[in-house]
């Protein structure tokens, strides 16, 4: 989570195509195939008896058909499941009115009209790996069933547009799992012989059965409450292991932020007396979004000063947030199917982006936001695994849904909003429902808008601008191209919303009133004035704006606030380039003109390294980060931002073919010489910026410390003497975490005795605490030292790790394809190591060893060693006996 929001990778594809159909395997699921179920399902009545060998689920569902004499089979889903029993109308079924595969079991004629079936069957939670279904980690049994889990734990039809009532009952033994959640109100608890008890839950409101959840453990509650706005008194309890309790501070405030921010923007309440959130160590991606009972992984809940840093206070509030947001967009209103994921993802993402940046700072949140964007959706956009929004991107997917906002304005969207709820609670629905309420509400034109759901790729938007200094208009011509993807050859142009200012020769916004566009002057005022910023809508391949009454030639300031998901090349020159980064007022673009001059730097750098020239960095640059550095009127952390160069990632995106040593080499090149020419100042920013106060996530606190961790790290490439005593006495003196593993991550930058020694003491320190004990994993994982393969191979013996947690394989085998020169060492040594972890790692977890096989997806850009080592690696992993189908299908694509 240091490095992103776990809870935004995407989750595993839900087409799943084989080439070669295994028997039993599901075909490609193709949305336009889409048909609603034959049987629904009114009510639920789940019991379970948890036990250490097996764990009987009995499961009572009221069934009735679509539509009258309905004779197709009741077809249900079921995986690892042992039936023990099956009856309908309390009658048990002879042998030969059902019939089952390994995935399904079929009732071949249900009687007519409403019916009554019960199933019993055994599940083996102890030995369930996947972490899908029912499982158990560190002693206490929880489930995950988004999105095909619940199939996991008894037969049932799992699919989203079947939506019902639950109860649910859990009896189990007292003392080993004293406590028994499960979603909705706690309606009858007791004790029972044997020294077992039970608890009873009802849902009130209706779901389908990816938002199921039982959590049962040694597990004990910090409390609080809140208040609706409509004086409905909530019980909050946050539940994790007894000593883990005084770290669920920051979970809780931000929960309460959330609720209440929730009411504010959308006038959105919570709906039931209780609100639970339960952490556990072993849990596949970020947090679970299940109806008044949250599961989360405990590196999202658990935080204290000496033990999280601030990017995981800022996780915590996110995706705390994200979950309880869903409360509405998800779980009141869910989705028809899987390829609606968006429906509920984009959505959920962008309001808890909307929710951080109110809490923090907006420019930044942006910024960090659309950095992973580049760093992670559009390598996947340009590559084999590239996919449209639809069926499962979110962050793209949180893009879009922007989108509608910068178009609408803030009113509009609320009133969409609102519309969406009024049309749609309690129902499934689709993307082209939310568009709908979007465009009714507002009586909103879209044209073409969305295609952005079905059409893959990153688009390219090209601009060139002309100033005409007779007739005072100022022209910009775009052009757009959507790349094309597998399976879509070719493409419609989009509607991309750009929002332009224009600044003067003095760096300041010129008003705008109207513009020429298809023949027309449009009025550009807002009130009858003026503005500083206007929303162009660019639909056509080609299309023309001309502003009109400009009184110079101006420098724009183009897709303000990263207003479409696109890459920009724009015709400014660099000149024009610093005058942004010197004086713009959207900030967002202040930071973009940076970054732009970064990645042209870099890029003639890197081509200089591979031409065996002398590497110069140009004193404009150091120039425009040295007044950036010494601004005071600007935000500690858009400084620290701005001073951050482009990945080595996204300058390798640029190449036409990827050449990881010259772009690491060049990188490094300038973060020194940066370093070098800066020192004094850099110097200065750490010292004045140290803490003198208690730790508090709050914005002033946590961007000061930004500023000075990004300083620190600058110095610490100088591998100077002076360097090491200051990061040691940084390290030592720290109060925090913040502050201690940035100088931690200062001195790992140089290999030797004092890295050594204090990466030593730092585990010896937090040997105790599993959360901080991955950050370590991962520092050392992500070292661009020379064949660190080596010793991240000693690691995975290390007492600590343990192949079965996702923290502990995310931190070390992820950390480790996140040093792209080693993880693309041209001897082919990083390629194998994650070869045979993947194959080790299918094994026990499909869904993790699925998401680390991507990082070979894009191995066609590099140069042909490499490409043949990367192959050969996809290869062999392909040839494993038992390959998972998430595995298979990400390799064999990524081959094709
Ligand atoms: N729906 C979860 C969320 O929004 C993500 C998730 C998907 C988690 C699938 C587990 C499995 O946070
Ligand atoms: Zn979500």
């Amino acid at each position: 989570v240091s490095q992103r929001l776990i809870c935004s990778v995407a989750t595993e594809s839900l087409a799943k195509q084989v080439d070669e159909p295994k028997m039993d395997t599901p075909k490609e699921i193709f949305l336009k195939d889409y048909k609603q179920p034959d049987y629904f399902f009114d009510t639920v009545d789940l019991k379970f008896s948890l036990g250490e060998e097996k764990t009987i689920v009995c499961s009572e569902i009221a069934v009735y058909p679509r539509v009258e004499d309905c004779s197709a089979p009741l077809v249900l889903d079921g995986v690892d499941l042992k039936l023990i029993s099956i009856k309908i109308n309390v009658k048990e079924l002879e042998e030969e009115d059902f019939s089952s595969d390994s995935r399904h079991l079929i009732v071949h004629s249900p009687p007519s009209g409403k019916f009554t079936l019960q199933i019993v069957t055994e599940i083996y939670p102890q030995k369930n790996t996947s972490l899908e279904g029912l499982y158990k980690t560190s002693g206490n049994l929880c489930t995950q069933c988004e999105a095909e889990g619940f199939r996991k734990i008894t037969f049932y039809q799992d699919r989203p547009d079947v939506m019902a009532k639950y109860t649910s009952r859990i009896e189990a033994d007292k003392s080993l799992y004293p406590v028994l959640l499960s979603n909705g109100n706690l309606i009858e608890q007791g004790d029972l012989e044997g020294g077992k008890h039970y608890t009873l839950w009802e849902d009130p409101f209706k779901k389908p059965c990816y938002l199921f959840a039982l959590v049962a453990g040694q597990l004990e509650s910090r409390d609080d409450t809140f208040i609706t706005r409509s004086g409905r008194k909530v019980s909050l309890r946050i539940w994790t292991p007894a000593q883990d309790l005084p770290k669920t501070d920051h979970a809780m405030y931000s929960l309460k932020a959330a609720m209440k921010w929730d009411e504010d923007v959308f006038g959105l309440q919570y709906d039931l007396d209780l609100y639970n959130i339960a952490s556990v160590p072993d849990f596949n991606l970020g947090a679970m979004e299940n109806k008044s009972l949250n599961i989360f992984n405990s590196k999202l809940v658990l935080a204290s000063p000496e033990t999280a840093t601030d990017a995981d206070y800022a996780a915590i509030l996110g995706v705390i947030g994200h979950e309880y947001f869903h409360n509405w967009t998800g779980n009141r209103v869910t989705c028809r199917d899987w390829f609606q994921l968006s429906l509920k993802e984009g959505l959920t993402v962008f309001r808890d982006q909307e929710f951080s940046s109110d809490m923090g700072s907006r420019t930044v949140k942006r910024i960090a936001d659309v950095s992973k964007l580049r760093t992670y959706q559009f390598p996947q956009d340009a590559g084999p695994m590239a996919h449209p929004v639809r069926p499962y991107s979110y962050i793209k997917g949180a893009e879009v849904v922007r989108m509608y906002k910068t178009l609408l304005g803030s009113e509009g969207f609320r009133k969409g909003m609102d519309l969406y709820f009024e049309r749609h609670d309690g129902q499934a629905v689709t993307c082209e429902d939310f568009f709908a309420a979007m465009r009714d509400a507002n009586g909103a034109n879209f044209s073409n808008f969305l295609l952005w759901y079905s059409q893959a790729g990153t688009p390219r938007l090209k601009v060139a601008s002309s100033y005409n200094a007779e007739a005072r208009t100022y022209s910009l011509k775009f052009s757009q191209e959507v790349p094309a993807t597998p399976g879509q050859p070719v493409k419609e142009p989009m509607f991309i919303p750009v929002a332009v200012g224009l600044l003067d020769s003095s760096g300041k916004d010129l008003p705008l009133s109207s513009v020429y566009h298809d023949g027309n002057l449009e009025s550009v005022t807002c009130n009858g004035h003026p503005v500083h910023t206007t929303v162009l809508r660019v639909t056509k391949k080609e299309e023309e704006f001309v502003f009109n009454d400009v009184p110079e030639r101006p420098v724009p300031s183009i897709l303000r606030g990263y207003s479409a998901p696109v890459r920009l090349e724009s015709d400014l020159t660099e000149a024009d380039l610093f005058v942004l980064l010197a004086n713009d007022s959207d900030e967002f673009n202040r930071w973009e003109s940076g970054q732009v001059l970064a990645r042209k730097l870099m890029l003639s750098l890197v081509s200089d390294f591979q031409q065996n020239k002398p590497l110069v960095l140009n004193p404009q640059f150091v120039h425009g980060l040295k007044t950036i550095l010494s601004d005071p009127s600007l935000d500690k952390e858009f400084i620290a931002k701005s001073l951050t160069l482009p990945g080595e990632g996204e300058i390798m995106d640029m190449m036409e073919v990827a050449d990881p040593d010259a772009v690491h080499a060049v990188r490094t090149f300038i973060r020194k010489q940066l370093a070098f020419e800066l020192k004094q100042e850099f110097l200065e920013t750490v010292k004045k910026n140290r803490s003198s106060e208690q730790y508090e996530f709050n914005h002033p606190n946590l961007a000061r410390r930004s500023l000075k961790n990004v300083a620190l790290a600058y110095l610490g490439s100088l591998e100077d003497a002076e360097i090491t005593e200051l990061a040691l006495h940084e390290y030592r003196t720290a109060k925090n975490l913040t502050e201690q593993f940035a100088a931690l991550v200062a001195l790992d930058q140089n290999p030797g005795k004092t890295r050594d020694d204090v990466l030593a003491d730092f585990y010896s320190k937090w040997q105790h605490d599993f959360l901080v004990v991955n950050k370590w994993f991962a520092l050392q994982a992500m070292s661009d030292v020379p064949r660190n393969v080596e010793h991240v191979r000693k690691l995975l013996n290390h007492p600590a790790f343990d192949m079965r947690n996702p923290n502990n394989v995310y931190s070390l085998i992820g950390g480790f394809c996140g040093s792209l020169v080693n993880f693309h060492a041209k001897d082919g040594s990083g390629y194998k190591f994650l070869g045979e972890m993947v194959v080790q790692l299918d094994k026990l977890n499909p869904q993790e060893a699925s998401r680390r096989v991507s990082a070979f997806s894009r191995w066609k850009r590099f140069d042909e060693t490499r490409q043949n080592l990367a192959k050969a690696q996809l290869e062999m992993i392909l040839s494993a006996n038992g390959l998972s189908e998430n595995v298979y299908e990400i390799a064999s694509k990524s081959l094709a």
